[in-house]
């Protein structure tokens, strides 16, 4: 009889003894945290588990292993890691377990779904940025619940109020939260666990989060993020964490310099897709931002006038009998017309970016003009639609109260005007650009759409996008 070396004995059994300690069983529908360990863990039986993992440090180099039979010495699976995470899923009759390599944090997930918990969502997930101060930030989570304006069926017109409903939230939210922390150059790993631990929204107390639930567009409810005591001139990363291991993003973007004069506006119930930053005095009362109840009356109060009398204008072609076109209705031309009017009323405040201050044009265009043509400057890089307002600029908006800082504005894009045009029937007149209330240039032109109205022909091909530039405001 061949007999083992009694060295090699002692050896094997210090490691079944020591796995049989530290065989831990993973509980089904569930995620496990891990500060340490190499395991193996132990997968229960079940038709159908799908194993998730996620790293939650950095550079830790961690490999898991997975294999579908409970015994030893069977055949093995590395699960490849996308971004810090993966994925396993296959019938564990007889059970299974996980090993772990390397050191480091990390999430093992079991779910009985057929789908992953660790889930990377896709683009149309990502955040989306509103606008920053120096020191705040507005940020969206995706739309999550549509609401179906009625169209108006003749004699009965139900167009929207001048205030957009609000008071009927959805019964059920998803739990989106938000992790924010300031940009590296490092890679990290993309993980729910990751951000969470990494975010500085709950870890720095000056570091503030008001989430509430915003009906931005007819796109649906969305979250919306409001942040203070961020640091000017600083470029964040942001992720969207859903159900806690679902995982959006990076969206970047940056605060502006210390000096940036102009507060944040939002919650406006007649202009509910405004998030942005106006030429306005500090908000009253100490508040962090403008709403719809303290945005002087002076500003709103002409907005919504223009808004009800448009709907009575409107109202007089015969909405949901005569139909002026197959493709869009009363109610449309309504909604085109409100985006349109706010964007144009309500003139937003931004600076060039950091990584290119002088990336605006510093030459008044003509008073003939229709508007700043996107282009380039010697980086290649897209010029933001910015136009510089002295304290002596007659304001486009006439009931724009006199602001003490110097500014630059970002145009409002083309498109706003052009959808507004597509929507409405022509009785009403509509011309872009309008010289309702333009002077000189009101536009940003040839972002989005090519400079002669090509779709999507544009420089940009979009008014902003997730690495914080915004190059003009779409409404
Ligand atoms: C599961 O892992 C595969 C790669 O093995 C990856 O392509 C897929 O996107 C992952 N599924 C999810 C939902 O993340
Ligand atoms: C992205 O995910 C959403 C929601 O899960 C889905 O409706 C959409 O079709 C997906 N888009 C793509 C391009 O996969
Ligand atoms: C208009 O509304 C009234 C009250 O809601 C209803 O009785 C009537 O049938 C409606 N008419 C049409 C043409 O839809
Ligand atoms: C949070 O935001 C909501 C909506 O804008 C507002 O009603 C509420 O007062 C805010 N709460 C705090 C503590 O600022
Ligand atoms: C939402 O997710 C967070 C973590 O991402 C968790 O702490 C919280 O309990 C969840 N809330 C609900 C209502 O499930
Ligand atoms: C709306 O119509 C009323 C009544 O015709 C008029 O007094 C008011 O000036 C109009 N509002 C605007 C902003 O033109
Ligand atoms: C922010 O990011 C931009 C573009 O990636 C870079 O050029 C700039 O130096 C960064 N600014 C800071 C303060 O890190």
């Amino acid at each position: 009889m061949h007999l083992l070396p009694s060295t090699l004995i002692c050896l094997l059994t210090n490691i079944l003894s020591a796995a049989a300690q530290t065989r831990l069983k993973l509980p089904l529908d569930a995620v496990s945290q891990f500060n340490s360990g190499n395991g193996p863990f132990e997968i229960p039986s079940a038709p159908l588990v799908s194993v998730s993992v996620a790293t939650c440090s950095q550079n830790s180099g961690l490999r898991f292993l997975v294999t579908t039979e409970s015994g030893s010495a069977t055949p093995t699976t590395d699960i490849i890691l996308i971004n810090g995470q993966g994925n396993f899923t296959s019938a564990f009759e007889s059970g299974g377990a996980v090993a772990v390599e390397g050191t480091g944090s990390f999430e093992i997930a079991l779910s009985t779904t057929g789908q992953p918990m660790h889930q990377a969502l896709n683009a149309s997930q990502i955040p989306l940025f509103g606008d920053s101060t120096s020191n705040q930030a507005i940020i969206f989570s995706p739309p999550f619940s549509r609401v179906e304006t009625p169209q108006p069926t003749y004699p009965n017109y139900t167009m929207l109020p001048v205030d957009v409903p609000q008071a009927f939230q959805p019964d059920v939210t998803p739990n989106y939260t938000l992790a924010l922390f300031p940009t590296t150059n490092d890679a990290h790993p993309q993980t729910s666990c990751f951000a969470t631990r990494q975010s500085i929204i709950e870890s720095q107390g000056n570091v503030n989060l008001n989430q509430s639930l915003w009906l931005r567009d007819e796109a649906g409810w969305r979250s919306q993020f409001l942040l203070g005591g961020l640091t000017p001139a600083t470029n964040y990363t942001a992720y969207l964490i859903l159900d806690s291991t679902k995982i959006a993003g990076p969206m970047y973007f940056a605060t502006k310099s210390a000096a940036f004069p102009c507060p944040l506006v939002a919650n406006l119930p007649y202009c509910p897709g405004v998030a942005y930053a106006m030429p306005l005095a500090a908000p009253p009362n100490g508040a962090e931002i403008y709403t719809g109840n303290t945005l002087p009356t002076t500003l709103s109060d002409p907005i919504r006038s223009y808004l009800t009398n448009f709907t009575v204008t409107l109202n007089s072609f015969a909405c949901g009998r005569d139909m002026y076109s197959p493709l869009v209705t009363c109610a449309d031309c309504q909604r085109e017309y409100r985006k349109w009017l706010c964007t144009i009323s309500l003139p937003r405040c931004s600076e060039p970016s950091l990584s290119n201050p002088n990336g605006f044009s510093s030459i008044p265009p003509l008073p003939t003009a229709t508007g700043l043509s996107a282009s380039k400057n010697d980086q290649q890089q897209v010029l933001s639609a910015l136009m510089p307002q002295q304290t002596s600029t007659t304001p486009r908006n006439k009931f724009l109260p006199q602001f003490d800082s110097a500014y630059q504005m970002l145009l409002p894009c083309i498109e706003t005007c052009n959808a507004m045009d597509r929507a409405c029937p022509s009785f009403l007149g509509f011309k872009c650009p309008t010289s309702q209330f333009n002077g000189a240039a009101s536009y940003g032109i040839g972002y989005i759409d090519g400079k002669d109205g090509d779709q999507g022909e544009g420089l940009t091909g979009v008014a902003q996008d997730r690495y914080g530039n915004v190059w003009c405001q779409l409404g």
